[in-house]
């Protein structure tokens, strides 16, 4: 195995809830996760990235950890976790499991003793309990999911809660925060976790009482550094284990610090993720990517969806094809047959450039956001947060279809947690393993040359015309992307290995990428 193989590795996202139900209890867990490894061996992933599997009252999707030494019971067992990784590293994947630093849940031992123990003790010391100013809590700070981040108790005292009241946010300054982290990571590396995906990296140093000093009160500080260091000091304890950050920040300079060599590996790209579908923009961001990383030596991601942001296939569909914070599965106008074509091509794109790519579950399907869940069924906190003004991320967190005409479609044998559209029977697994033409026929035939053309390294540009996005690399790749309107002629002499979608003499048509060689 390569020394460094996550630098230009296809890491596949696995958002448990939602993969596959192995108990019928309508939620996925591990034991359908595991009977679906082959399937992803089978696509090419060189690792899964798995988000929380923690013990959650699931106030946000997992989010909110009651115990990070253990697995949620809807999950499976911690043995069944040992036996995931274990079945996993057979197939050649590696596992990355998501560590969340920011705050805790509501239910975790450490802020029922905190509650209990009132007001100066050293368990509140472990969070940010602060007193009100009269009525008031103590700033006017909002969270991230709408509405006040304090929440009263009933001694009268506010905690801080950056994103629901259920994930109360640690104190980051405190001993015991930081030496139970080092504590966790060792756990999970000793089982053979191969990599962390650390959630809301940017937020964990806060000073609620501080004087405005120019930089954000909670974004991005620069102590949140050290963080890293003392972390990245463990995983080195250990053989190839990684940390990659979700690190959401306009500036890439300030980005390019979560990469120093003494501090994270590699990070995700959500410059590239939020460009909309124009030749500029996305060049802009490929280059402006590969200049912050190549000097830091650190490997580029390419991202184009998570389970955070509106599926690719609608999104590319819409007017506006950029993605923001606030614009998200808001039922407008999509043309899915033009959203369609743009996310095939897309993906030949994020797999040929240098760096690893991430394919989240359900985008080698060419799922698309689901956009009209019934609003008694939302789950995502944003949703109720927000006053319902907000949809929130449940429409790309719909479970799995894997097989047959009509909902579970093999997901589960029971109901599905959130309600999957008739319209899926087309995009089952076993509908389109069957259709050269698929989506998942393409990602299998793209992963599978990626693995041996492509990955980490350089590339070097081609001009090709204003609407081209065009580049060569090491192994004589060349892909060609058209976002222009009209269609253009692929270099001459070179055969053609693999395209988005059909081309005809007029040469490579409007929203399609071709692979040549
Ligand atoms: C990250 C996760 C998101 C979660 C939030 C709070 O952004 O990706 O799903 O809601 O952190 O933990």
């Amino acid at each position: 195995m390569p020394k460094t193989w996550w630098r230009g590795a296809a890491i596949y996202q696995v958002y448990l809830r939602s993969f596959a139900d192995g108990n019928g209890d309508g939620f996925g867990d591990l034991a359908g996760a595991r009977a679906r490894l082959p399937y992803l061996a089978e696509l090419g992933a060189n690792a899964v990235w798995l988000n929380p599997w923690y013990p959650s009252p699931m106030a946000d999707g997992g989010y909110d950890v009651a115990d990070y030494r253990d697995i949620e019971p809807v999950f499976g067992t911690l043995a069944e976790a040992e036996k995931f990784i274990e079945e996993a590293h057979g197939l050649d994947i590696r596992v990355i499991i998501d560590v969340v630093p920011n705050h805790g849940s509501d239910q975790m031992a450490w802020f029922v003793e905190a509650l209990a123990a009132g007001p100066g003790s050293p368990a509140r010391e472990r969070f940010w309990f602060r007193p009100g100013r009269g009525e008031k809590p103590p700033n006017d700070w909002q969270s991230i999911f709408g509405g006040p981040a304090w929440t009263q108790v009933p001694d009268g005292e506010w905690y801080l809660h950056l994103f629901a009241p259920e994930q109360p946010d640690f104190n980051w300054n405190n001993a015991d925060v930081i030496e139970d982290f080092h504590d966790v990571l060792r756990f999970w590396f000793d089982r053979g976790v191969d990599g962390i995906r650390i959630d809301s990296a940017a937020l964990l140093i806060k000073d609620p009482d501080a004087e405005p000093d120019g930089q954000d009160p909670y974004t991005d500080r620069d102590g949140v550094h050290e963080i890293y260091r003392d972390w990245r000091r463990v995983a080195d304890e250990y053989d190839e284990r990684i940390l990659i950050g979700e690190v959401w920040l306009p500036d890439q300079e300030r980005f390019a610090r979560y990469l120093r060599a003494d501090e994270m590996h590699t990070a995700f790209n959500f410059d590239f993720l939020g460009s909309p579908w124009s030749p500029a923009e996305l060049r802009a961001s490929i280059e402006r990517t590969l200049a912050t990383h190549v000097p830091l030596g650190a490997p580029a991601t390419w991202v184009l969806s998570n389970h955070d942001v509106a599926r690719p296939v609608t999104r590319y569909g819409r007017a506006d094809t950029s993605w923001s914070n606030d614009d998200r599965r808001d039922g407008t106008a999509t043309d899915l047959e033009l959203g369609r074509r743009r996310a095939r091509a897309a993906a030949l794109l994020a797999m040929a450039l240098p760096g690893s790519v991430y394919v989240y579950q359900g985008e080698e399907l060419g799922l698309p956001e689901v956009d009209d869940i019934p609003d008694e069924l939302r789950q995502d906190p944003m949703w109720n947060r927000s006053g319902h003004t907000v949809p929130g991320r449940d429409g790309c967190r719909v479970p799995l279809p894997w097989s047959g005409s009509a909902p579970p479609y093999g997901f589960s044998t029971g109901e599905p947690w959130l309600p999957q559209p008739a319209a899926w029977k087309e995009l089952t697994t076993e509908a389109q393993e069957t259709d050269p033409g698929s989506m998942l026929a393409l990602y299998r035939a793209g992963l599978r040359i990626r693995a041996e053309c492509l990955g980490d390294g350089s590339l070097t540009w081609l001009d090709l015309g204003d609407g081209v996005l065009a580049f060569t690399r090491e192994s004589g790749l060349t892909c060609v992307v058209n976002l222009g309107p009209a269609p253009v002629a692929l270099p001459p002499d070179r055969e053609v290995l693999l395209t988005s979608g059909p081309v005809d003499v007029d040469g490579l048509p409007a929203d399609t990428a071709a692979w040549l060689r």
